[in-house]
């Protein structure tokens, strides 16, 4: 008797110490994947994950649906199961334009009697909807939107999805909720996916949307749970028995935050709005976000807030009335591929341009976009004549994304990159496995020399106000200037005799030229186009050898003591100095008067970083990127891309993945943006 009774007790034991080993793995889980402010380290993590491993494997019989141990994937279903959704799916009606949301506005004061109504906005994921089953708070249903009446049951993959809770938490939640949402592949993760797919040899994915719901239509779930899928709850399907003590709430919003708080994700960009023309300022601020944010969307949707005036709007066909998407532009059209230009760029790099039959598309009217190279023509198999698909996402340059094949007329032929250069006629190679073909005809190369003129004169080198490269080309092409240095030459009545040049424009250039000569040794450098010498590395030179003569005479081995120098632009820096006509061209530059204050040697507590190797990674807030690399080479920093056990502090940014991952494991020093900016603010001071 005693022993059954200390077996039932220990028993016990074991079961109220698994389910709290369990609540804890699900809160640090929670913390980790829906809120993003873990609490522990992953080991601390992993360690509690193990532990409950262990348990279950001893005592089998306690494991349970919703137990964290059950998402690792390894289920594999012979078909997908079709499942009846209790509720309908429903889709929503689309809106293009500011027109179209005010007409859906008075549209509902309407249909609303004049009261007032709130209006809840968010963002319109790309990813595919989805509609959770809980019962008594666990998850035992997830199913495709399929139809909108009939769906597929893919719960085995959803179970896979970390920021999904298997249990809701609280104890105030419905006995049954059906909550549904967008399953998507945040951009980051759709990348690292890609990445690791032509790794392999697979076929890349098209878009996230694509990528997540491949990875749902999988029937063996270790797949889905390999892949980096996401959610955002955004609303409710069929619900019984609410809590008597915390009912299901009456509005959008608020159901929304009942929903985070019963442990599920939503999106932080819900926002709860006064009137339409508050949603077309919520629609513009986050399209200007878009490209920003880490998941991708179409649009934006806007819901009556209120339950009973969504039930007094009522439905048509199978949209809410109570509800809009606004849509972004279209991102892809279709169009015709008239010609291929060749492009010759200020290294000589040869660049194919498509010539497209204008198309509308991403909210502007598109004729040109880069091929890039010739493997990227091969690999998009695209052709002049053919019918193609061009993409333009935010602020992004156009691309044609590839051929529509079924679409090709006859008599069309592979286009293969001239072997001469299309302005100079010079020779055209591709050297050292490089993906462009150069030409080969250096400053001989007129193309080349406007290039360079016009780098010259651009803002962050000699700042040119008012040279811009219509003027470099005019001048160029009337032989008034062959090089940078004939710029200094120009007179004011050369360059009012070129054509629609008045005199006082030619004047204002003129003077424009001549203020630039005082300038910086770090802009001058810059300035000369010397190759993947850019502006954080000029100043890098300029700070470390003070002089131009002193950047002339540097050997090799010596280049690549200065941060930001490594072999390659050490060669490039070594061998521009060495080219006689480099030479002649600074020569002329100095003589024709341009010149810099001397730099200024810094002390060390100036320089606190001095001799030490900085990493930069993940995205920055508050500060341009380049900015903070300058600013840390100013410090002293050799600022590096890669981490290595040579590497002093690594400065983490948002989002920052592997190489604060590699940082953490060498024990290198962290610093975040804040620290960062800390580090800036004390040198100032
Ligand atoms: S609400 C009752 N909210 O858009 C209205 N849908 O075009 C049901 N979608 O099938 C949908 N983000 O997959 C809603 N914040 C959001 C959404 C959203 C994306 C998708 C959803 C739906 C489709 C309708």
């Amino acid at each position: 008797m005693n022993d059954m009774m200390s077996s039932d007790s220990s028993a016990e034991n074991e079961r109220s110490g698994i389910e709290r080993l369990r609540a804890s793995i699900n809160y640090h889980s929670h913390r980790y994947y829906v809120l993003d402010d873990p609490e522990i380290p992953d080991s601390e993590y992993d360690k509690l994950f193990r532990q409950l491993e262990v348990i279950e494997t001893q005592n089998p019989d306690l494991i349970t649906l919703d137990s964290p141990t059950q998402r690792v994937g390894g289920e594999v279903l012979q078909n997908f199961q079709s499942v009846r959704h209790q509720l309908p799916m429903l889709s929503l009606s689309n809106a293009f334009s500011s027109d179209e949301i005010k007409e859906f506005s008075l549209r509902m004061q309407d249909l609303l009697d004049n009261a007032p109504f709130l209006i809840v906005a968010e963002p319109k994921l790309d990813g595919l909807a989805i509609s959770l089953r809980y019962e008594q708070g666990v998850l035992v249903q997830a199913a495709t939107r399929g139809d909108g009446l009939n769906g597929e049951d893919v719960t085995h993959n959803v179970r896979t999805i970390r920021s999904i809770p298997l249990k809701l938490s609280g104890l105030d939640y419905p006995q049954i909720l059906e909550v549904r949402g967008e399953i998507f592949m945040p951009k980051n993760g759709f990348a690292a996916l890609n990445q690791m797919q032509i790794k392999k040899g697979d076929k890349p994915f098209a878009n996230p949307r694509n990528a997540a719901a491949g990875s749902l239509r999988q029937l063996d779930s270790k797949i889905a749970a390999s892949r980096p899928l996401d959610m955002f709850c955004y609303g409710l399907g069929f619900v019984e028995n609410e809590h008597p003590h915390s009912p299901v709430e009456k509005t959008h919003y608020a159901i929304i935050q009942q929903l985070g708080h019963w442990g599920l994700p939503i999106c932080s960009e819900v926002k709860l709005l006064e009137d339409w023309h508050a949603c077309i300022s919520y629609y513009d601020s986050i399209l200007s976000r878009r490209a920003q944010l880490a998941y991708e969307i179409d649009g934006v949707v806007y819901k009556v807030n209120d339950i009973s005036q969504q039930i007094k709007a009522g439905y048509i066909a199978r949209a809410p009335r109570w509800a809009i998407a606004h849509k972004f532009p279209a991102e892809e059209a279709l169009t015709t591929l008239l010609n291929i230009d060749i492009q010759v760029g200020r290294t000589g790099a040869l660049t194919p341009v498509a010539r497209l039959a204008p198309v509308f598309v991403g909210g502007v009217t598109v004729t040109n976009a880069t091929l890039h190279n010739q493997d990227e023509i091969d690999r998009k198999n695209v052709r002049i004549g053919d019918t193609v698909i061009v993409r333009r996402a935010g602020d992004v340059i156009p691309e044609v994304v590839s051929s529509v094949l079924s679409k090709r007329p006859e008599h069309t032929q592979a286009y293969l990159i001239p072997q001469h250069c299309p302005i100079c006629g010079s020779l055209a190679e591709r050297i050292n496995d490089e993906a462009k073909s150069r030409c080969t005809g250096g400053l001989y190369c007129s193309a080349q020399r406007k290039e360079a003129i016009k780098h010259f004169a651009s803002r962050k080198a000699m700042d040119i106000d008012g040279l811009g490269d219509k003027l470099v080309e005019q001048l160029v092409d009337a032989e008034m200037i062959h090089d940078i240095a004939d710029l200094f030459q120009l007179s004011k009545k050369q360059v009012s005799s070129l054509e629609r040049m008045g005199d006082k424009s030619a004047e204002n250039l003129v003077d424009a030229i001549e203020s630039s000569k005082n300038t910086s040794l770090a802009r001058f450098i810059y300035a000369l186009g010397i190759r993947e010498v850019g502006e954080t590395t000029a100043l890098a030179l300029a700070n470390s050898y003070k002089e131009l003569t002193a950047i002339q005479a540097a050997k090799i081995e010596k280049l690549q003591e200065v941060s930001d120098v490594g072999p390659i632009v050490a060669h490039n820096v070594e061998t521009f100095f060495a080219q006689p006509h480099n030479i002649e061209v600074v020569e002329k530059l100095l003589q024709s008067g341009i010149y810099w204050p001397e730099v200024q040697s810094k002390n060390i507590n100036e320089q606190p970083l001095l001799g030490k190797t900085v990493v930069l990674t993940g995205s920055l807030s508050q500060m341009k990127r380049n900015d903070a690399k300058a600013r840390l080479i100013d410090l002293g920093a050799k600022v590096s891309g890669s981490v290595s056990k040579n590497t002093d502090m690594i400065i983490a940014g948002e989002n920052a993945g592997s190489k604060l991952a590699k940082a953490q494991q060498l024990g290198i020093e962290i610093l975040d943006e804040q620290g960062m900016l800390t580090l800036f603010n004390m040198q100032e001071s």
